[in-house]
């Protein structure tokens, strides 16, 4: 049966949390098919009204942190002594973890622990390269954006460069043209202000280097500093390179891509390169609605292609966005991408091996025998969760003839998807979160093989079919639907793998799957943590246990759970997207969506001993803002502000936000960077 295409315009109906600005911009509204529910609603206005007062109110005796510039906040959360005296406050806490929790707020600053102190490193539009000229709200434009940092940071990721520099790389994940420009006409976008979105997407590299005074400062390195943007020229490897699919009337040999779009998360490689997943791609392009061939229209639509002109309307200024004209362009987007940060002169790559859907990011882990593994997600409701396991074997060391063999590592391999199994009845998931008998949502599941390079494992599909439209193979496998898989990354302290479900409000709704012990939550508003672990630590095999470390929420409600710590220590979480690992093996966590109110944090998480569970927030980030791309260093943390002032009503006339530059200014992602203010390492 011939499958709909997304029909066009959507209506503006967002998951919570998230202001319906950002679900245009960042992800093309994603959601918006989905049906409104009015119980929604009533709970968003429930949990805002109640979580923020109850803790205000009735947790008396809270030890509460307070904003570097003492601002008044919303009382918090972690009482310093209470009812539930357990083991866990006889022990001492893990080193790593040892602040005083923020409380949640929604104030316009970065507030961080007590005793910590804050640093912008590069905001955007700063000069990246060179003689780049300094950042003028008022004259933005392609050529001075294509030598600043670009818009709304995402992923960030340092590679060593010598003992006292780092090559910092960020994503940069869309553009909000109404926070960019003063009187925008979304229907009528001029060619200055598509060209400098186009230079606005992509990724930065900059050299940084330690601040005297703390945190980092940027190096105005003329060899490294580099801007990759919508118009780069980027190498397609793997085995759905040249492809049919792939190929266009600008490049027959489906070979060469301009640019990468919607950068979300990644991560740095064992061999010092940069992955960067490209996650939602789908809204550049326009009139999906106007293809009639059958077959390229289901594709179209399982990715979610808008029937009519996208949302930026950049197919009015290059006919490759436009899938009328060249059906093509869009499969050439949806991939993971590679850059060398020590190689400003080479091509970065879309690596086809590592399959095709919305890359969330991806993340690398040396198995036992020397192949790499990475971990990938699919940021979508009810889509899936990835791995690819490298044919070749790493080469150890920084030789150039080691780095060359590595970086070759992602073109050939097998790709699998996740399915899992509950252990418990399936009675016992009904939907409530209520933990089952056995005390937990746990089980086991199995990689489902689908190619390895030019053989595919699904019946119907050629191998580059698999590649290239990689969501249809793996539905054909009957991989476990997830609650939107955000990063999957390996843990280097216990070799166990950490999954972000950042959540799913059409999880048990009409027509919709329901729960099952992997996504045991109807209507998961708030997501969960999810701990796998290969079977034998086997990073090449096919069969694993997992459990939820988090179900999270408002720790007060029933549906909440913290790997078993007591909930009346823990901070409020919700919408985990990122993760991050310290020195000590703590898990750290990033928000994106807030439902309960409060603005996004950085959250810390034991994951061993009597402290496992106990989740404390480290930091809030400015009204609007998403919280993205933590680094956990010895001593200084650093996050992505993203989009901060992307509230509903919000424009460049009227500004919700004024972070980072304070009275009259404009908001401007940033990555920040935080640390003790006495010096010495985090959290001891
Ligand atoms: Fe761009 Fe899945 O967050
Ligand atoms: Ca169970
Ligand atoms: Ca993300």
């Amino acid at each position: 049966m011939e499958e709909p295409v997304s029909a066009l315009p959507q209506l503006p109906i967002h998951p919570l949390g998230r202001a319906a600005l950002t679900c245009q911009y960042r992800c093309g509204n994603a959601c918006a098919h989905e049906a409104p529910n009015a119980s929604e609603n009533e709970y968003f206005a429930d949990v805002v009204a109640t979580v923020l007062d109850r803790r205000g109110v009735l947790r008396a005796g809270a030890v509460l942190a307070v904003s570097a510039a003492g601002a008044a906040m919303l009382p918090g959360v972690a009482r310093a002594s209470g009812a539930a005296a357990g083991d866990a406050q006889l022990a001492p806490e893990p080193p790593g973890t040892r602040f005083t929790p923020v409380a949640p707020n929604r104030l316009d600053e970065v507030v961080t622990a007590q005793g910590y102190r804050q640093r912008i490193v590069i905001r955007w539009g700063d000069p990246v390269l060179p003689g780049a000229p300094e950042f003028d709200f008022a004259a933005q434009n392609e050529e001075r954006q294509s030598q600043q940092f670009g818009y709304n940071n995402d992923y960030c990721g340092l590679v060593p460069l010598d003992n006292r520099r780092w090559l910092m790389v960020n994503n940069h994940e869309y553009t909000n043209e109404l926070l960019m420009w003063r009187n925008y006409d979304p229907a009528n976008p001029t060619e200055r202000q598509v060209r400098t979105s186009w230079a606005a997407h992509g990724m930065s590299v900059v050299v940084v280097e330690r601040d005297p005074h703390g945190g980092l400062r940027v190096v105005l390195d003329p060899h490294y500093n580099r801007r990759i943007t919508a118009t780069t020229e980027f190498d397609v490897r793997g085995p759905a390179a040249g492809s049919a699919l792939l190929r266009t009337a600008a490049d027959p040999t489906g070979r060469v891509v301009l640019g990468t779009l919607n950068n979300c998360a990644g991560a740095v490689t064992p061999w010092g390169t940069v992955l960067s997943g490209e996650e939602n791609f789908n809204q550049y392009f326009a009139n999906a609605g106007l293809v009639t061939d059958p077959v390229t229209r289901a594709r179209l639509a399982r990715y979610g292609l808008p029937a009519g002109p996208s949302d930026r309307r950049w197919e009015n200024f290059d006919p490759r966005f436009d899938l009328a004209a060249e059906p093509n362009e869009a499969n050439r987007f949806g991939w993971i991408v590679e850059i060398d940060p020590r190689s400003p002169g080479e091509r970065p790559v879309k690596h086809t091996a590592l399959g095709r859907f919305k890359h969330e990011g991806a993340t690398i882990q040396v198995a036992r025998d020397g192949r790499v593994v990475a971990y990938l997600g699919d940021d979508e409701r009810f889509d899936y969760m990835y791995k690819f396991v490298s044919d070749g074997v790493l080469l150890p060391g920084g030789s150039r003839r080691a780095r060359e063999h590595n970086k070759r590592l992602l073109d050939a391999g097998t790709l699998y998807a996740a399915r899992f199994t509950g252990d418990s009845p399936p009675s016992e998931i009904d939907g409530s979160g209520t933990l089952p008998s056995d005390g937990e949502f746990d089980g086991t599941g199995t990689w489902i093989p689908l190619a390895r390079n030019d053989v595919s494992f699904v019946p119907g599909f050629t191998a580059e079919e698999v590649y290239v439209f990689t969501r249809l193979a793996a539905d054909a496998v009957g991989a476990t639907k997830m609650d939107r898989p955000e990063d999957v990354e390996p843990n280097p302290h216990n070799g166990r793998i950490y999954a972000a479900l950042t959540n799913n409000t059409r999880r048990g709704t009409t027509g919709q799957p329901g729960p099952d012990e992997a996504n045991p939550r109807n209507v998961n508003r708030h997501g969960h943590l999810l701990e796998l672990e290969e079977n034998g630590g086997d990073h090449t095999g096919t069969a694993f246990t997992w459990r939820l470390l988090l179900v999270c929420g408002d720790p007060d409600a029933p549906d909440t759970y913290f790997a078993g710590f007591d909930k009346t220590q823990v901070s409020p979480i919700s919408s985990p997207d990122n993760v991050a690992f310290d020195r000590y093996g703590n898990l750290w966590i990033s928000t994106d969506g807030n439902a309960l109110g409060s603005n996004d944090g950085l959250f810390s998480v034991p994951l061993a001993g009597p402290h496992r569970g106990h989740v404390k927030q480290f930091l809030t980030v400015p009204i609007g803002g998403e919280t993205c791309g933590p680094i956990i260093e010895d001593d200084f943390v650093l996050v992505s502000v993203q989009h901060p002032g992307e509230v509903d009503g919000a424009s460049a006339d009227n500004p919700a936000s004024r972070w980072p530059d304070g009275p009259g200014s404009q908001p401007r992602s940033a990555v920040v960077a935080v640390f003790p203010s006495r010096g010495g390492r985090l959290g001891v």
